[in-house]
């Protein structure tokens, strides 16, 4: 069984590239946890657990180890990665602000998990292995980016960019998830046919 969000230095490893793949872990047993479980409250559950360690995920990368390893793995890889993290951020606002209701609920983190899984693959084969090259002490950066989790857990997130666009449009920036609602079924307006009066 895997600690969630566990931030204790006394005893684990803690070096970043690690600690980095421990979160990758984790977070993809939960996605295959959401996908095999069945009940309603469970998958909640899930969900609420995955976006919690996703944004701790997303917080240390961005702060920390991104900026430490950025100029050594070129700006491509780089900038690819913040924009993984954009989408992930959006819809994880999404997900948030939708609390487990709406049809779209499921799906969006579905997709959200297979948008996550594309960009673990993308730093474990390219950028992990390029950022290993340098010289530097990846368990001090490892130490500071534990820390930072513990400091999230304890006060809190701080607003980004992507919870202020989702909660500016008020839930309704979804367009394809919004259509689909409004949309009544085709077979709704249809009028019943002269062979289906006759019978
Ligand atoms: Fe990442």
């Amino acid at each position: 069984m895997f600690d969630f969000f566990n931030t204790d230095t006394s005893k684990t490893n803690t070096n970043a590239i690690d600690l980095l793949k421990a979160d990758h872990d984790n977070v993809k047993e939960l996605f295959d946890q959401f996908k095999k479980s069945e009940n309603a409250r469970a998958r909640k559950k899930l969900v609420r657990q995955a976006l919690t360690e996703l944004k701790l995920h997303a917080a240390v990368e961005e702060e920390i180890f991104y900026p430490a390893v950025r100029a050594h793995v070129g700006k491509d890889l780089m900038n690819e990665a913040d924009e993984e993290h954009h989408v992930a951020k959006l819809l994880i606002a999404e997900l948030e602000d939708a609390q487990g209701h709406g049809d779209h609920f499921d799906a969006k983190f579905t997709v959200l998990s297979e948008n996550v899984r594309h960009h673990i693959k993308e730093e474990e084969d390219e950028m992990l292995p390029k950022a290993k090259e340098l010289k530097m002490d990846f368990d001090k950066l490892g130490e500071k980016m534990l820390a930072r989790k513990t400091q999230l857990l304890e006060k809190g997130f701080p607003s980004v960019g992507e919870e202020k666009m989702v909660a500016a449009t008020h839930s309704k920036g979804d367009s394809p998830a919004l259509a689909a609602r409004r949309k009544k079924p085709a077979n709704a307006r249809a009028k019943p046919s002269k062979t289906a009066k006759r019978k």
